[in-house]
């Protein structure tokens, strides 16, 4: 395995489990606001100190940029480590079990590692550029479709980017008509993995940011999945729109997204 994935792990497992057990004090949890509807508790902030030590334990010059904590500069700038602490803080805050740690490692810009981390089901995603994507170390594929009939979809409503609901949920509604069903979990990171592992079919979401995305992407890419921003494009780690499913998956709910979206999503 690579020494940085079993960094990453250890990490992950760390913040995990901290973030489980603070669930069972709820009452200590507390809750503030950074924007409108954006929520984030000492517990987020508590894992990603965590994460921040061991990394820093084992590889003290490489840059790290963390949601709370933003771009951390180390003298190795080349090697870039990419944390959620916590991917589902509101169903968090809500008590609702269905939350991940996150944690990337790129370098000169390529994803090399990833790993995901479900504390309350003890689930680790993970992967290697080119070796493959895991779920607790067996083999994980995303499901070929041939097109959209039967499935289910995973996405999350632009709750920090209200002006965009109407354009999302034209395509929602548009694919509601040839997919089953709908899922939002809460949790953009796992949705990538649950895809990687065949749960859902398909994903799509506007508005994430790098920590959303970067583990999440190479698991699914590893296990199958073509992900791309709403052109079409590989600009989805700076859009933050993202699209992830087989092949034909992906060609389906990039035609809707063309077809309904309007021109400031399209990116
Ligand atoms: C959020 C989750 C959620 C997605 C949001 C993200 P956070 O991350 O991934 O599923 O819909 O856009 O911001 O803030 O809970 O780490
Ligand atoms: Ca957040
Ligand atoms: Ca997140
Ligand atoms: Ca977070």
């Amino acid at each position: 395995m690579h020494p940085m994935l079993n960094i990453a792990i250890r990490a992950a497992r760390k913040a995990g489990n901290h973030i489980a057990k603070s669930l069972e004090n709820a009452e200590k949890i507390e809750s503030t606001q950074k924007g409108t509807n954006d929520f984030v508790t000492n517990v987020d902030k508590e894992a990603e100190t965590i994460i921040i030590d061991t990394i820093k334990a084992s590889y003290p010059d490489h840059s790290i940029v963390a949601e709370e904590n933003g771009v951390i500069e180390g003298k190795d700038s080349d090697v870039q480590w990419i944390i959620d602490p916590l991917d589902g803080t509101t169903n968090f805050v809500k008590g609702l079990p269905h939350f991940s740690v996150s944690i990337a490692v790129r370098i000169k810009g390529k994803t090399e590692v990833a790993c995901v981390y479900d504390p309350m089901l003890n689930e680790l995603f993970t992967a290697q550029r080119g070796a493959g994507a895991q779920l607790n170390n067996a083999r994980i594929r995303v499901k070929q479709l041939k097109d959209l009939q039967g499935t289910v979809l995973a996405t999350g409503f632009p709750y920090k980017q209200k002006q965009h609901s109407e354009s999302y949920f034209k395509i929602m509604s548009s694919l509601f008509v040839d997919c089953a069903d709908f899922r939002r979990t809460g949790s953009a990171a796992l949705d990538l993995c649950y895809l990687a592992a065949s749960r859902v079919d398909g994903f799509f979401e506007l508005g994430l940011k790098p920590w959303d995305i970067a583990a999440g992407e190479l698991i699914a890419r590893e296990a199958g999945a073509i992900v791309t921003d709403f052109a079409g494009g590989t600009e989805y780690m700076k859009s933050g729109n993202v699209v992830a499913s087989s092949a034909r998956g992906v060609k389906s709910i990039l035609k809707t997204i063309r077809e309904n979206g309007n021109e400031a999503i399209l990116k």
